[in-house]
């Protein structure tokens, strides 16, 4: 029996790495939707090549080939048996909860989506039996890594440091556009490949970490590995310390998190060796040219809406630096201005969420439009 996915954003990093996956699985999936943002000629021709019966675009009379449904439909549809959710930023919030309200597994890409409401979608998907397995590297590293949760004393998440590892503040303060976007390590999106050369995306990770494991913050310990090698590990009460290894591709964790319980030989399948790999490297992150990550450290110590503040300010001063109109060291600033002039609110729900998001971005679009001026 196929197993029956649908891939939300199908047409960036990592679904079309995705659709590469299901590719070098031959046969093991059918796919039942796809779905993509702008880019309709590339969505076009994956439904061309792959067939979905389904897809949804933000232009859908521009689909040719599959029924144009929207997003909330295509997580609704029971024919799926996964959704991997690979939209980036909060967009992936709604699909998400749609696709757990329907009992249907996820393969979650979409960090977003923890970040901002974490507190109700775990409890949710436990309610609901339904799996979500991580994709992002280091929380698929701990995902594989652990056993017994109750033996774990600690997670130890890996950084690639970004770009701007070993440049000075003035270097980053003065930073370009293309500098921020040359990651050493990983081909991503913008938004995530921005957020890596800050260290934000780091900062999002351990707020996904606790919620996906359930670890306190102080549990949760973000060391630098510049090779990408060692993409997370645990270490048990034990001291025992797991540690999951691999080379620096997302097939793999996309594909363990779409085919998991199972493993196969994929297209990545190249037999590791330590001989070839000279050298592994740790260090303590530099929190003084990092600052976003204690913000985000903060953001989830503090909960509540302080999340949601810390990423829909940071979302909204990314597109602002994309677009050439701050600086790289205004989204930190900016985020953190943010974070100082929001009160906290505690219990709240999807509703409260999407209003404190909304009302978060318009503010920090405000201030962004001053310091561009
Ligand atoms: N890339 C990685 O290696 C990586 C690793 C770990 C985690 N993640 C996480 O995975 C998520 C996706 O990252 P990515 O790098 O793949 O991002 P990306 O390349 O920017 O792709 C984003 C996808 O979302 C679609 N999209 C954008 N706006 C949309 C809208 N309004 N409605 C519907 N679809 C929309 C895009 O469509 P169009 O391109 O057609 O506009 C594209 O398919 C992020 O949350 C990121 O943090 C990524």
């Amino acid at each position: 029996m196929r197993k029956k996915i649908s891939i939300l954003g199908s047409t960036g990093s990592i679904g079309r790495q995705a659709l590469e996956v299901i590719e070098g699985l031959n046969d093991k999936f059918e796919i039942v939707a796809l779905t993509g943002g702008s880019n309709t000629d590339l969505l076009n021709e994956q439904i061309r090549k792959f067939k979905p019966k389904y897809a949804y675009a933000s232009d859908i009379k521009a689909i040719e080939g599959a029924k144009p449904l929207s997003l909330e439909e295509i997580c609704s549809n029971k024919e799926n048996d996964i959704i991997l959710v690979a939209v980036s930023g909060k967009i992936g919030l709604k699909p998400t909860i749609t696709t757990i309200k329907n009992g249907i597994d996820i393969a979650l890409a979409n960090k977003e989506t923890l970040v901002m409401a974490g507190d109700i979608v775990m409890p949710m998907a436990r309610k609901e039996r339904v799996s979500i397995i991580p994709v992002d590297s280091e929380h698929c590293a701990i995902h594989q890594c652990i056993k017994d949760i109750s033996q774990v004393e600690k997670l130890i998440i890996t950084a690639s440091g970004g770009p701007f590892l070993r440049k000075s503040i003035d270097d980053m303060k003065n930073a370009t556009v293309e500098e921020a976007l040359a990651h050493p390590r990983w081909h991503m999106g913008k938004k995530i490949t921005v957020d890596s050369a800050t260290l934000m995306n780091k900062g999002l990770e351990v707020i996904e970490a606790h919620h996906l494991f359930g670890m306190d913050y102080h549990k949760i310990e973000v060391v630098v590995h510049p090779q990408s090698i060692v993409h997370s590990a645990i270490e048990y009460v034990d001291g025992s310390v797991i540690a999951q290894l691999g080379l620096p591709s997302m097939h793999i964790p996309i594909q363990y998190a779409i085919t998991y319980p199972e493993r196969y030989k994929g297209i990545k399948s190249k037999s590791f060796s330590f001989s070839e790999i000279a050298r592994l490297d740790f260090e303590k992150p530099d929190l003084k040219k990092f600052k976003a990550l204690d913000l985000a450290y903060s953001a989830g110590q503090k909960g509540g809406s302080a999340p949601v503040c810390l990423n829909a300010a940071n979302e909204e001063a990314v597109f602002a630096f994309l677009n050439g109109q701050i600086k790289l060291f205004d989204i930190v600033e900016i985020t953190e201005n943010m974070m100082k002039e929001h009160r906290t609110l505690k219990n709240i729900g999807l509703d409260d969420i999407f209003a404190i998001d909304n009302e978060i971005r318009v503010k920090a679009r405000e201030r962004i439009k001053k310091i561009s001026l």
